[in-house]
């Protein structure tokens, strides 16, 4: 009997960047997710075990992203293999870090890469989106298209599909603060009113286009004066304790951006140094410690790669 291993990681992702709800998000490098996947030629119930999830994520292969989108891939390619998973939690769970979409990548891309790359990243898209589906109601792209093509990315249309690769100015450094909170994906949707103020459409297109404009022109301080988000942030920044005053002290200690971290409760700036990242990094952890919060800091630039086999 044939067996094949293959072991990879998908990176974490910061999805919104503030001015891009749904339609946003980079990837960064350190914090991810691995995955050993053995393939064999008779097949089996899938198996599935997890390390690093504190025993939070469900074991049942038909619960988890990363074997429901590895099940569907194997549908969509017509295999019948006995497939055993071991999932290695490399980031926190529940963070707004894109962890559901780290699993549901890091799967999908071991297995193409095993069978010899049958399908290519725009066909592995919509599969893994169905794993965010799965997740939390919505398959939403901004968390698993930059962390399947790395760097930073744009969803132009979800339907039909298509993204855009844009560029990261070479010196943007990602300050990320996870906050040991609970703030479901679902709750943090569900707390978004269904319309916007022509007003803030205003604003915010305004601001995406200007945002882009700067990733182009590498002109760091107009960056600095578009990232800000007028639709979702104000909605969301009461489910984190200290949002605010956090995003004063990372202003005051040289973010260009600061705002939520995709669906929360992590919280993200960029700025153009590695030092003052760190020194960000500091400041909203204070602010959380104020609030008997502990946190967690990761600093990293921007991962143009996306997953890998490792
Ligand atoms: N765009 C999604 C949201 C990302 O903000 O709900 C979820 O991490």
């Amino acid at each position: 009997m044939a067996i094949q291993t293959i072991k990879a990681f998908a990176p974490a992702t910061v999805a919104n960047v503030a001015v891009g709800f749904d339609i946003l998000g980079f990837a960064i490098d350190g914090p991810g997710d691995e995955v050993v996947l053995e393939v064999s030629d008779e097949f089996h119930p899938m198996e599935l075990t997890i390390l690093g999830d504190d025993g939070q994520l469900p074991l049942d292969p038909d619960k988890n992203t990363v074997s429901i989108v590895i099940k569907l891939m194997m549908d969509r390619l017509g295999i019948r293999k006995g497939v055993k998973i071991q999932l290695t939690k490399k980031m926190p769970l529940k963070s707004g870090m894109g962890s559901s979409a780290a699993s549901s990548v890091v799967g999908a891309f071991a297995l193409n890469a095993l069978l010899g790359n049958p399908l290519s990243k725009s066909e592995l898209l919509p599969l893994v989106m169905e794993g965010e589906r799965a997740a939390c109601g919505a398959a939403h792209a901004d968390n698993v298209a930059p962390c399947l093509f790395g760097g930073l990315i744009l969803v132009r249309s979800y339907e039909p599909l298509e993204v855009l690769s844009l560029p990261m100015p070479g010196k943007l450094i990602c300050t990320l603060v996870h906050p040991e909170i609970d703030v479901p994906t679902s709750i943090s949707r569900a707390v978004l009113p269904p319309t916007v103020l022509l007003k803030n459409m205003i604003r915010q297109t305004g601001n995406l286009a200007a945002f882009i404009s700067a990733l182009y022109t590498e002109n760091y301080e107009l960056l600095g004066r578009a990232i800000r988000d007028f639709v979702i942030e104000p909605n969301r920044a009461k489910l984190i304790p200290g949002f605010y005053e956090a995003q004063k002290e990372a202003f005051a200690t040289g973010a260009l951006g600061c705002s939520i971290s995709g669906s929360g409760p992590s919280i993200f700036a960029l700025s153009d140094d590695m030092d003052k990242a760190q020194t960000i990094g500091l400041a909203i952890r204070d602010v959380f410690k104020k609030q008997y919060i502990n946190s967690e800091i990761f600093v990293s630039q921007i991962n143009a790669e996306g997953p890998r086999i490792l």
